[in-house]
């Protein structure tokens, strides 16, 4: 196992202590815990250079606004972005995938359907769904019974009258990783434009958008150490410049008459108003800060603390795990249920007897959970500052639970 316990110096919520015990934190897919430096980046706008960028020409002003500069170029090469004006800075992952989808009417033609799948976070479901009233169907990619996608039944469900194949990278209920390469060349050999959630991959495996080849790429700062306030909208460039911006107003013109308005070239084009600037240097340190573990150290521990999960979870009595068969593909989620208490009851009890934070309910992801289980479901998800011990502990509180029901 690639040990990571040395990192957790660098998360201060690990030596808070709430009724005398330490917390388990096991609620990544929901947000991640964040470094001290992510916060020390943020505060070095404040304490440096608290001007706001690409509007003044004193000195703070080109400070912040050369930071804010190099921060793009760092989360463009995050992503192997083949330049950085191709990364939009968004609030998150939800409005990265509303920007495209309102945008879907004049990207499309006269091509009239929507393939998801039946595993999408209602943040990849909802937009597109707000577009029946233009005319779009959606078709959903159903999920097998191993919870992979039916791409048997993909490739007979696309065909020319398929605008925009939208899908997820990793499922947030399952961790499942789905084949977005094989889905976008699917997608590709009809003309439909592709759209990847990365939401819940971008913590956890490399993303090179030319290698996937997807024509949008949506992600979150929050899930992958940064702060909230920020996401990323990647597009390929023509597709950018296609798109409507979402807001008008500062920063996205170079010229304004009472007769024209003159639009920036990207990326200020999409990005109206002064952004989140801290927020955005915080996710510059946080994608250092991966980067520097290297994703096959985070794959390594995520596998060894499922392993633990894998072996144990499903013996509980009571328990009824919803787990992928095959642990590699899975991202460090557990999803289960246990018989004679709801989700959120469960949840609440792991809290107060032991500090364990963890999800429970429909996981915005309702579609999905209800089909699984139609009271919901309990979710941990762990990540590199988690330890053996931690999901030990996890494992006996919910057996002691299960015990004590009877
Ligand atoms: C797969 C997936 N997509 C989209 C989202 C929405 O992310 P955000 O709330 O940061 O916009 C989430 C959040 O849980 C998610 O897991």
């Amino acid at each position: 196992m690639t040990d990571l316990k040395h990192l957790r110096k660098d998360f201060p919520i690990f030596s808070r202590l709430i009724g005398g015990r330490p917390v388990i934190y096991l609620d990544t897919a929901a947000t991640s815990l964040k470094p001290v430096r992510v916060g020390e980046a943020m505060l070095s706008f404040h304490r440096q250079f608290p001007a706001n960028i690409n509007r003044g020409v004193c000195r703070l002003s080109e400070e912040a606004s050369r930071a804010f500069g190099s921060a793009r170029e760092n989360i463009a090469s995050f992503i192997n972005s083949p330049s950085a004006s191709q990364v939009i800075f968004t609030q998150n992952t939800t409005q990265s995938i509303n920007i495209v989808a309102s945008s879907l009417p004049r990207l499309a033609g006269d091509r009239k359907t929507i393939i998801l799948t039946e595993m999408e976070h209602h943040s990849n479901l909802l937009p597109w769904m707000n577009l029946a009233g233009a005319g779009f169907k959606i078709k959903k990619i159903p999920v097998t019974p191993e919870y992979s996608l039916d791409m048997e039944k993909y490739r007979s469900m696309i065909d020319r009258d398929v605008a925009m194949v939208s899908v997820t990278h990793v499922s947030n209920v399952l961790g499942m990783i789905n084949p977005v390469k094989e889905i976008i060349g699917i997608a590709h050999d009809k003309g439909a434009i592709v759209m990847v959630d990365a939401a819940q991959s971008a913590p956890h495996i490399p993303l090179d958008v030319v290698d996937m080849g997807c024509d949008f790429l949506a992600f979150s700062a929050h899930k992958m150490l940064g702060p909230t306030g920020v996401g990323v909208l990647y597009g390929k460039k023509e597709l950018l410049e296609a798109l409507s911006p979402p807001a008008f107003g500062g920063g996205m013109v170079t010229a304004v008459s009472d007769e024209e308005v003159v639009y920036n070239k990207l990326p200020q084009r999409l990005e109206a108003g002064t952004p989140a600037v801290e927020s955005v240097l915080g996710f510059s340190a946080a994608a250092d800060y991966l980067r520097e573990i290297g994703f096959e150290a985070i794959r390594d521990h995520q596998q060894a603390l499922l392993s633990v999960i894998y072996e144990k979870l499903p013996g509980i009595p009571g328990v009824k795990a919803y787990l992928p068969p095959d642990p590699g593909m899975n991202t460090g989620m557990a999803l289960f249920s246990l018989s004679g208490l709801e989700p959120h009851e469960l949840s609440l009890i792991l809290d107060r007897q032991a500090n364990i934070c963890m999800r429970s309910g429909m996981h915005c992801a309702q579609p999905l959970v209800s089909s699984l289980c139609p009271g919901g479901l309990c979710r941990v998800s762990m990540y590199l500052y988690n330890t053996v011990e931690e999901i030990e502990i996890f494992l006996d509180v919910l057996k002691k639970v299960s015990h004590d029901l009877g």
